[in-house]
């Protein structure tokens, strides 16, 4: 029970917290969970509840919660000198973690611009992009392709080439630079087409809109090598490889959004190669960098992108893009705790060895009532339920609440789930054992089956 005290702290959220994507209608009514303690992969609410995190967070804390040597390692940098202007000076461990990523990267990979986070850093690529062509005489070389149910962050720019449409209803975007290209999950594609067939036409989507444009105009192409908010959307096979071959083809960069897919959670440090098969021009990293320890974001780009617009070349050009956090001391020592850990503990392997049961529990979820999609990789996945059955109103109703549904049985059973719409996505932390594993997937099946039941009853008390 929430005790007297806690009244005033709910308060201070309703009338002061602003969260992101803040209900307007709800402004200051709405009662959140708290989470006050967390540790491995459980969290604890003000209820004393204590849950299996199935976000992890935000797709972030890797190495789970209450770890002492990533919090002392934090602490030992704050003493010893928390921040330093970074416009001015460096420090060592910033410059050791830029070292340490570009071990870790695919090929020439090597130029780490830090940032505050995710956004930050798919800003700082679109930035990076457009200053770049317009160093190289190419002003009208602009545009940005990117996909429908993208998301790439909350910045102008970055908000600007996401392609969720609930989110932009309201909003203003850069839309001269952006271009859109239709979905590319294979669950909804036209009856009666091969996944084979329509991975053809996905392909040929980027070309024709890069020939319709023109090659002149084209600038980059980013893609989340799996789209991650937009569902975890796996694209077929060899659909990267592909697109990659066509940008090369016409002069346009790739940028490889890894804000997810980056440090482990496909099993690998970066998934663009390892994974997907491809050497992007530009990688954008956050979250699982510091498993959620401290902000900080890296926007990785390669020496050929470099060398042609620096040295002789750069016309007395200065890249005028960061932030007073770029190379957090803080975030940049718990970065480096942080791969170090990982190094030591073999996490990755871990990851690599879990993640069979974790995708093999979530594709029986496919026979429970309500279920019409699983999908997934390495440590991700989302189940997509429909309530068929029903026409109009109701339907719809019932289709945008029953990800909620379904999270709050599971909470109750103490999992917590990220629903999106129709939808429950999740991605624990990296270190979660076998037996969570199989918890999480027991609850997960439970929460569906209730929920499914409650759509039945009200079915009933509908007709
Ligand atoms: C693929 C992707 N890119 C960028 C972002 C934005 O990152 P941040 O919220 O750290 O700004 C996110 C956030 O979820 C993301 O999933």
């Amino acid at each position: 029970m929430r005790n007297r005290d806690f009244a005033a702290t709910l308060s201070w959220d309703q009338e002061n917290f602003v969260h992101p994507w803040e209900d307007m209608e709800g402004l200051g009514a709405g009662e959140r969970s708290f989470v006050e303690s967390a540790d491995g992969v459980r969290v604890t609410t003000e209820n004393a509840e204590r849950l299996i995190d199935g976000p992890g967070g935000m797709w972030c804390v890797q190495l789970g919660y209450g770890n002492s040597e990533l919090a002392e390692a934090m602490a030992r940098q704050a003493r010893e000198m928390a921040y330093f202007s970074p416009f001015t000076a460096s420090n060592s461990v910033s410059a050791q973690l830029a070292h340490e990523i570009a071990l870790r990267t695919p090929g020439d990979l090597n130029r780490v611009f830090f940032t505050t986070g995710g956004s930050t850093a798919v800003d700082t690529a679109l930035r990076f992009v457009q200053f770049r062509n317009n160093l190289l005489g190419k002003p009208d070389k602009k545009i940005v392709i990117s996909r429908e149910k993208a998301y790439h962050g909350s910045t102008y720019l970055a908000a600007s080439v996401s392609g969720k449409e609930r989110d932009k209803n309201w909003f203003d975007q850069a839309d001269e630079l952006t271009h859109f290209l239709p979905d590319v999950n294979p669950y909804r594609r036209p009856a009666g087409t091969t996944v084979e067939e329509f991975l053809d036409a996905k392909v040929a989507d980027l070309e024709n809109a890069i020939l319709e444009i023109g090659a002149d105009r084209v600038a980059a192409f980013i893609a989340e090598p799996i789209l991650a908010s937009g569902g975890v959307v796996v694209p077929p096979e060899g659909y990267h490889r592909r697109c990659r071959d066509i940008c090369r083809r016409h002069d346009v960069l790739y940028i490889c959004d890894e804000v997810v897919t980056g440090f482990g959670r496909l099993g690998h440090w970066f998934a663009s190669e390892t994974v997907f098969d491809i050497v992007p021009d530009i990688i954008t990293c956050a979250k699982g960098l510091t498993s959620g320890y401290a902000p900080m974001g890296a926007c990785i780009i390669s020496d050929r992108l470099m060398q042609d617009i620096s040295g002789n070349a750069s016309r007395g050009a200065t890249f005028s893009n960061g932030y007073t956090y770029s190379g957090h001391p803080v975030s940049a020592a718990v970065a480096l705790k942080n791969i170090e850990i990982m190094e030591r503990d073999g996490v990755l392997d871990h990851v690599r060895r879990i993640s069979p049961l974790f995708q093999e529990r979530l594709s029986d979820l496919s026979g429970l009532p309500m279920v019409s999609d699983t999908r997934g990789m390495g440590l991700v996945g989302c189940v997509e339920c429909n309530v068929d059955g029903m026409d109009g109103e109701d339907a719809l109703q019932l289709d945008t609440e029953i990800g909620a549904r379904i999270d709050a049985h599971c909470q109750k059973l103490g999992l917590l789930l990220r629903p999106i719409i129709n939808m429950c996505v999740f991605s624990p932390p990296l270190i979660i054992a076998e037996d969570d594993v199989n918890l999480m997937f027991d609850i997960l099946g439970e929460g569906i089956r209730r929920a499914a039941d409650d759509v039945a009853r009200q079915r009933r008390r509908g007709a």
